[in-house]
């Protein structure tokens, strides 16, 4: 025959057991659906949320070195490293980015409109979490444009 300790019984130990592991699962779905947490250039930069931004409106997150924009088809995280010979390019002056190295300059998006740089402003991955646009940095999430497009844009669905 089992002997129980007085005092102690199955149900007081499943009954515990049962709120532990739910509470387990309950952190474990909200850190799933929660934005995650923001970080400097080589990790996640939370930049906003979609609806923070005018159309034509330029961002600067120092952190993570890019500029959000949200252009006429979406946004774009544009890398503030100039594709020429790597200078940091300022904030754009009258919607358009100047290199104050050589003098490249970029339409809002990135677009190339002056050389000696031979392409477009490079990006950075964006991402929806939980309504916010969350940039994956770092150097070897730089994605390199050779040419100009417009579905380069990430479009976050309807935007108040
Ligand atoms: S480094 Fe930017 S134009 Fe040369």
């Amino acid at each position: 025959m089992k002997k129980v300790r007085p005092g102690w019984s199955r149900r007081s130990l499943v009954v515990p057991a049962a709120l532990a592991l739910a509470g387990g699962a309950a952190a474990l779905a909200w850190r799933l659906i929660s934005p995650p947490p923001s970080r400097a250039f080589g990790g996640l930069v939370r930049a906003g949320r979609p609806q923070d931004y005018a159309v034509g409106e330029v961002k600067a997150w120092g952190s993570g070195r890019f500029y959000m924009v949200r252009g006429p088809s979406g946004f774009v995280a544009l890398y503030r490293q100039c594709p020429h010979l790597r200078c940091t390019i300022p904030p754009p002056e009258h919607g358009i980015f100047e290199c104050k190295c050589h003098l490249s300059r970029f339409g809002l998006t990135g677009e190339l409109l002056r050389g000696p740089a031979q392409r477009p402003m490079d990006r950075f991955p964006i991402r929806l979490v939980n309504g916010e646009l969350v940039v994956t940095t770092g150097e070897a999430w730089v994605i390199r444009r050779t040419e100009y497009s417009d579905i380069d844009a990430f479009d976050p669905g309807p935007v108040a």
